[in-house]
């Protein structure tokens, strides 16, 4: 019964606040299941890794899907000239200039300043006794960390805050006019506020970071040439969206597994080690971003279903992230879960840019809260956001004994 009828594009209320049981019964009865618009869900790990691994095949390119949802407007530019949603070969020559900006050293630049910023948020949760985790710790690490990296100065943050919430808004599935205009407006102030930076971090070399992103994206080449103005502008508008809303979700959605599992707290508090396959457990456990999509170039089939040339497909990260086929006790929170090849970050030449550094933004928020504050405590029940593509925990309330 559910095969015939499960719709992504209208799912209850239940399902948004808990996906994993309908997706493992949907995986069971109908792994590759046609929605009634025509796309098609995925929810096996290897039909996803197989669209992941093929480039030319499965396409990121979204024009013909935003054309009939945006029109000609900002909002449409901006996805379409964002990184994410390019094909090679453009999008081997973008991200050959990322990789000059994603370094190890400008990694390991961020260590100190991720460590002073997560003790100082530690140091007010201990000196109130109690706090709400997402206004006052996992929302404010990341944008710090990702507006440091491209350089955006620190009194002009709240505004990026505003912009990404109604860009990101603006890609839900179902809209409503004054969220579409809201999302075109920040568009067109994102890009003019990066133009006025941009002119300005030129005026002043000096000012600017050697590891600053913004800078050394907007003079980089790859094949001889520079990104042009437009292309320039909407990287850095993606990656200041990609980089904060996913990580404090990350963050947000660790500590509350953590609190729910307070035999994981005394695993980790006697086997410090466990960090990094306890932030891998976290990822898989409760992927930030929930589906990928791409669209078919040429007819394909996969798990014996025939899905038509220029037919969008939505990948389940979620439910990839518990397919028993590649996890055991796959809705087992387990932070000695290894291997943990999760698909979080996605996989193949679109894998995240800055996973790395979502990665050790995590390391250090957990590691240094568990061992300050072993004995945190939930004082009320978390909040469950309804939203169907990120995955995200709107409220947090926490105390120290
Ligand atoms: C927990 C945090 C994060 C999660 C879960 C996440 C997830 C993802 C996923 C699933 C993709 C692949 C999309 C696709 O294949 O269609 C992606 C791409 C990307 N992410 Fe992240 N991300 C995170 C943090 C970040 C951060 C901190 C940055 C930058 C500062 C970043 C920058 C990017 C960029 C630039 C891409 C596009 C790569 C490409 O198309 O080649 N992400 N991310």
């Amino acid at each position: 019964m559910m095969s015939t009828t499960f719709d992504l594009q209208n799912v209850s209320e239940d399902y948004l606040v808990d996906p994993y049981r309908v997706l493992a019964a949907l995986r069971a009865q109908s792994p590759v299941h046609k929605n009634t618009d025509g796309t098609f869900v995925l929810t096996c790990y290897a039909d996803i890794v197989q669209t992941y691994r093929d480039p030319m095949i499965w396409s990121s390119d979204k024009r013909a899907t935003f054309k009939p949802k945006f029109g000609n407007t900002p909002l449409f530019e901006h996805h379409t000239n964002s990184i994410v949603f390019i094909d090679p070969p453009d999008h081997t020559r973008i991200r050959r200039l990322f990789q000059s900006a994603f370094t190890r050293k400008a990694l390991a630049a961020f260590v100190p300043r991720i460590t002073s910023l997560v003790d100082e948020y530690l140091n007010r949760l201990e000196d109130q006794g109690q706090m709400e985790v997402v206004e006052e710790f996992s929302f404010r690490l990341p944008i710090e960390v990702v507006c440091d990296l491209l350089g955006v100065p620190r009194q002009d943050r709240e505004f990026i805050r505003g912009w990404a919430n109604a860009i990101l808004t603006a890609l839900e599935p179902t809209l409503i006019q004054k969220q579409l205009d809201d999302g075109n407006q920040a568009v067109v102030d994102f890009k003019q506020y990066l133009r006025d930076l941009i002119a300005y971090r030129r005026a002043h070399p000096n000012d600017a970071q050697d590891t600053e992103v913004l800078t050394i994206l907007a003079d980089a080449e790859a094949d001889g040439k520079r990104l042009t103005e437009i292309e320039l502008l909407h990287q850095c508008i993606f990656m200041l969206n990609a980089g904060h809303e996913t990580s404090t979700n990350m963050i947000t959605h660790g500590i509350h597994e953590m609190l729910l599992n307070p035999d994981q707290i005394d695993l980790l508090s006697e086997n410090p080690d466990l960090i990094e396959p306890m932030v891998e457990e976290v990822l898989r456990y409760q992927a930030p971003i929930q589906i990928n999509n791409r669209r078919a170039n040429s007819d394909q089939i996969l798990s014996g279903v025939t899905i038509p040339a220029d037919t969008t497909v939505h990948m389940m990260i979620n439910a990839a992230n518990r397919d028993p086929a590649q996890f055991s006790k796959p809705n087992r929170f387990d932070i000695t879960r290894r291997p943990n090849r999760h698909l979080s970050f996605g996989l193949g030449v679109h894998i995240c840019a800055g996973n790395a550094l979502a990665r050790v933004e995590a390391q250090i928020a957990f590691q240094r809260l568990f061992r300050r504050f072993p004995k945190l405590a939930l004082t009320i029940p978390a909040v469950i956001a309804p939203r169907l593509r990120f995955r995200e925990v709107s409220s947090l309330h926490v105390s120290v004994t």
